[in-house]
């Protein structure tokens, strides 16, 4: 294969009603333009090259870590025009794919059939087409009598007949590079829009007496172009179907897929049950056995074996070891590391701290910049005070220690192995070990008179 990819991502999108570059706007959390590049990618493009010119230096900074290939179109004269952008980008490619960075659902194996029929044509052009359900605002596919291809025609340059042809355009081509450098120069603005289409680069082709292919795709969803936000709701529906069937297939139990939203590339064990309304993000990993409960939403964490995660949630940038209980209410922040056997109640929250195997801390709590050993037991309400308005400090208990409801940990302090926190009381100083901590007044006891005072 000697093909390079060009991308065409230089609109405004005026249709989405945003300050923000279409292809910048994201379904199921990644930037439409980063599914055109992993098409590319993926078919093994030697080249990718993306036409930005809406927002260029967003669109640019966004993928600078990828290998994309930018080229800017100033003023955006049309499909055709932009193309022309790119073309001083090539060199010795014999083929190029062009796909618009408006339309994220293509799957590489289509591409693949796609360019197998173009090259089995040997055709100057190929376009891949689809029978729309709803053909509105696409370009109509016109054949002759014999089914012979002859044009592409825009919406709003089609007449009454025209609007009912329901094949339309995906707007993705294959084209011979030299042909595509000639029939460019050919091309002109004489439409509704006053625009360069690409499209006319195949009526050329057929006035020519090329080989011209319009490959039917069996699934129109595939070739579903984003312009509008409903669009962008449908693709991102059709995209979490696709993503979530790949998890059920593997072995994930969903229980309401169409409400699961998780990123690709987070990796799920087998045997792994997950609730309706959960969120799984970046670079999370789910490991077998473990259940994730409604409305939980975890980001660049791990869960362990057999852990569960009950109702409403969030953790981001954790650990979780395995068999660990979280939540219901729970909030995990970067740097928890909750080891295997421990058990993390309801509005409790930790942030950069480790608590130790089989500890609790089952209610009410906030840990941070804390070291818990094993089988450390902390009691409602207990607070690490861990921030003097300017720095922070840090909290260590050790194994088997007891703290009682309701106590603040003044840090810097520590609780050594086996001590015992009294309920109520104000750590500031380390407690030794074995021993019981108690800070507090006594409790005294006064009549009350007949007003009850
Ligand atoms: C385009 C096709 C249409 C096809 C449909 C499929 C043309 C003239 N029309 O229509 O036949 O059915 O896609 O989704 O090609 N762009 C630029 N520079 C420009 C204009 C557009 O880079 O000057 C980019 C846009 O950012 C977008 C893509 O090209 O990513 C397509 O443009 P858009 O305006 O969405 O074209 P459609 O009306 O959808
Ligand atoms: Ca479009």
């Amino acid at each position: 294969m000697n093909l390079a990819c060009i991308i065409l991502a230089a609109g405004k999108g005026t249709r989405m009603k945003s300050e923000k570059a279409k292809v910048l706007h994201e379904i199921c959390f990644k930037p439409l333009l980063h599914y055109s590049v992993k098409l590319a990618t993926d078919l093994k493009s030697k080249k990718v090259i993306a036409v930005v010119g809406h927002q260029e230096a967003t669109v640019r900074d966004k993928f600078g870590d990828s290998d994309v290939i930018f080229s800017t179109q100033e003023q955006q004269l049309g499909t055709g025009h932009a193309v022309q952008c790119a073309i001083d980008k090539l060199d010795d490619e014999a083929d190029i794919l062009i796909v618009n960075g408006d339309s994220p659902l293509f799957r590489h194996e289509t591409i693949s059939e796609f360019y197998k029929e173009y090259k089995a044509a040997d055709a100057s052009v190929a376009i891949l087409t689809a029978n729309a359900p709803d053909p509105t605002n696409y370009g109509r596919v016109v054949k002759d009598g014999a089914g012979n291809f002859l044009r592409i025609v825009e919406e709003k340059d089609a007449d009454k007949e025209t609007k009912k042809i329901s094949e339309v355009s995906s707007g993705t081509y294959l084209v011979k590079k030299n042909f595509l450098i000639d029939a460019l120069k050919n091309i002109s603005n004489s439409n509704a829009q006053n625009e360069y289409y690409l499209t006319d680069i195949l009526s050329i082709a057929v006035n020519e007496g090329r080989a011209v292919v319009a490959h039917v795709m069996k699934d129109f969803d595939e070739g579903m172009g984003v312009n509008s936000r409903l669009d962008q709701a449908n693709a991102e529906r059709v995209m979490r179907c696709r993503i979530n069937e790949k998890y059920m297939l593997d072995g994930v139990t969903m229980l309401n897929p169409e409400s699961t939203y998780i990123e690709d590339g987070v990796e799920i064990s087998n045997d792994v049950t997950i609730h309706p309304g959960v969120t799984i993000r970046g670079k999370s990993v789910i490991n077998e056995g473990a259940t994730i409960h409604n409305g939980v939403i975890i980001s660049d964490s791990e869960i362990g074996v057999g852990s569960v995660v009950l109702p409403y949630s969030v953790i981001e940038k954790s650990q979780i070891e395995d068999k660990v209980s979280v939540g219901p209410f729970a909030r995990l922040r970067p740097g928890a590391v909750i080891k295997s056997g421990a058990k993390i109640g309801n509005f409790v929250e930790v942030k950069n701290s480790t608590i130790g195997e089989g500890s609790k801390a089952g209610h009410l709590t906030y840990l941070g910049d804390a070291t818990i050993g094993a089988d450390v037991n902390i009691g409602a309400g207990t607070i690490t005070c861990n921030y003097d308005g300017s720095q922070k400090f840090k909290t260590i208990i050790e194994d088997c220690s007891f703290i009682g409801s309701n106590s603040s940990l003044v840090a810097p302090v520590t609780i050594k192995e086996g001590a015992l926190v009294g309920a109520g009381a104000v750590i500031t100083k380390d407690v030794p070990a074995g021993t019981i901590a108690v800070e507090r007044s006594s409790q005294r006891h006064y009549k009350r008179d007949k007003e009850g005072n």
